[in-house]
């Protein structure tokens, strides 16, 4: 058989920045040990996010030339409300600059001070959204979704039994909507199945309540579901969408993700009243009711990424190339996420420095220590993602200290991923002097891993 290899090929280039050890060393002290307070020439390989980090198609580029930029009814937001529509069923549609700003607007309408809601480990900015309006997320996902030495096809699912926990400890009336993270980005780009989704709906429609499906990798998950759950072989990746959003009234989009460009989001909806309510807040926020934040251009290439998102072709060669680089590194022994996810690879911090004390945030360890020996840019999804609890405001230690290996759509190629894999590797054979970590200057008081400023303990070599 012959190897597999992309159905792309490379039309422009961009240049990357190699540096010296010494180099890093006073760029990452310069910038706190915070790695997002790095520029990005000091970055070799960027596996911060796969955000807004894609490259779009010719097709995208030449959308961009026939963008409509009308302030109200532009042709490029039909365009993209019907490809929408096509794709998940829902008929109504606001767009927005990007996701938050969709879960922005969606919650001003749906979220009320007190409100609980229960999810499968909500993504940061939606908890953030949640517990600045003075409501609590519940975490629901399946237990094995945190271990990561367990293997369960659909790591993302939620667990029936702790929805019906949180439904009978705080009444239905303080639950506005269930949400469904499609991939669950925080335990791994982990899918949900579609069987779990079925489970899901039927729960709420016990209690009436509806089904709100953070979307951003929706594509991806539709491809586990095609390749890993039985029944769905034969099915296309756009039969398997459409099934999936028929089991929601409504979601919400971050473009950046599996729009594949470089900024942009929307709510979708099955209400009209919802939707009604949430246009108010979309034109405070973002802009009017035809473009929300995105210029046309912007619209047309993201109608554009939605269709080459939803294809088979373009999904394998993506995914392909995230589990390769899952693959080399298993063979390393490092451990990871299995099985592996859509959009990244998460290795267990915790697993691999057993000798850093939780307190001294291992995940962040790691990242910096990933940076220093290579100028690979991974991001913590540990202990300073988790934040402090907003009523104690103690450490929140998560079950998990991963270090997330976020691969960009269409960026980098085979060797990039052999890159990385060496890079860990190196540092896995000397795991065992690794033993201090970082202490905390400055946090904000919310999502305070963006902006934290760390200080170096000493101990390790
Ligand atoms: N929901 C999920 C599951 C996400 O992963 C993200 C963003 C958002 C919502 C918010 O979307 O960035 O467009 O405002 N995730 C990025 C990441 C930032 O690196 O995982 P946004």
């Amino acid at each position: 058989m012959l190897p597999y290899a992309e159905p792309y090929k490379i039309k422009m280039i961009e240049p990357m920045y190699p540096s010296t050890r010494d180099d890093r060393e006073q760029w990452i002290k310069d910038a706190r040990y915070n790695l997002f307070n790095l520029k990005s020439h000091q970055v070799f390989i960027d596996l911060l996010t796969d955000s807004g980090t894609g490259a779009m198609s010719q097709e995208q580029w030449s959308a961009l030339m026939s963008g409509d930029e009308s302030y109200a009814g532009s042709k490029s937001f039909e365009q993209l409300r019907e490809t929408i529509t096509s794709l998940t069923g829902f008929p109504y549609v606001l767009p927005t600059h990007q996701g938050r700003a969709a879960e922005n607007v969606l919650f001003s309408v749906l979220v009320k001070e007190g409100n609980v809601i229960p999810g499968n480990a909500h993504f940061d900015t939606t908890k953030g959204h949640i517990e600045f309006r003075k409501a609590n997320a519940f975490d629901c996902t399946i237990d094995e979704a945190s271990d990561t030495s367990v293997y369960h096809p659909f790591k993302g699912n939620l667990d029936i039994g702790k929805l019906e926990n949180v439904f009978q400890v705080y009444g239905k009336e303080r639950i506005p909507f269930i949400i469904v993270t499609i991939t669950c980005n925080s335990t791994g780009g982990q899918p949900v199945s579609m069987e779990n989704m079925k489970a899901v709906r039927e729960f709420a429609d016990k209690y009436g309540i509806p089904v709100i499906f953070d979307a951003a990798r929706f594509a991806e998950n539709a491809y586990f579901i095609k390749t890993r759950e039985k029944g769905h072989k034969d099915r296309s990746v756009r039969e398997i969408v459409k099934e999936m959003f028929s089991l929601a009234d409504g979601m919400t989009m971050s473009s950046k993700k599996d729009g594949i460009v470089n900024m942009g989001g929307f709510i979708a909806l099955n209400s009209k009243a919802i939707f009604r309510e949430a246009t108010t807040y979309n034109i405070m926020f973002e802009g009017y009711i035809t473009y929300g934040g995105m210029s046309g251009r912007d619209m047309a290439a993201l109608a554009r990424g939605l269709k080459e998102a939803t294809t088979f072709a373009y999904l394998e060669s993506r995914i392909k190339q995230v589990h390769y680089l899952g693959e080399v590194l298993r063979e390393n022994g490092i451990p990871v996420q299995e099985p592996f996810g859509g959009h990244a690879i998460f290795v267990d911090a915790g697993r691999f420095l057993p000798r850093v004390p939780k307190e001294e945030f291992i995940a962040q360890t790691l990242a910096l220590e990933l940076y220093l020996e290579s100028g690979v840019r991974a991001v913590e999804i540990g202990t300073l993602l988790a934040d402090r609890n907003p009523e104690t405001r103690e450490n929140r230690y998560p079950k998990l200290e991963m270090v997330r290996l976020t691969i960009p759509r269409r960026v980098y190629t085979r060797n990039h991923m052999d890159y990385v894999a060496a890079a860990m590797q190196h540092i896995y054979q000397r795991q065992d002097t690794i033993t201090s970590g970082y202490k905390i200057r400055y946090e904000a008081p919310i999502m305070r891993h963006f902006t934290v400023e760390l200080e170096k303990i000493p101990g390790s070599v």
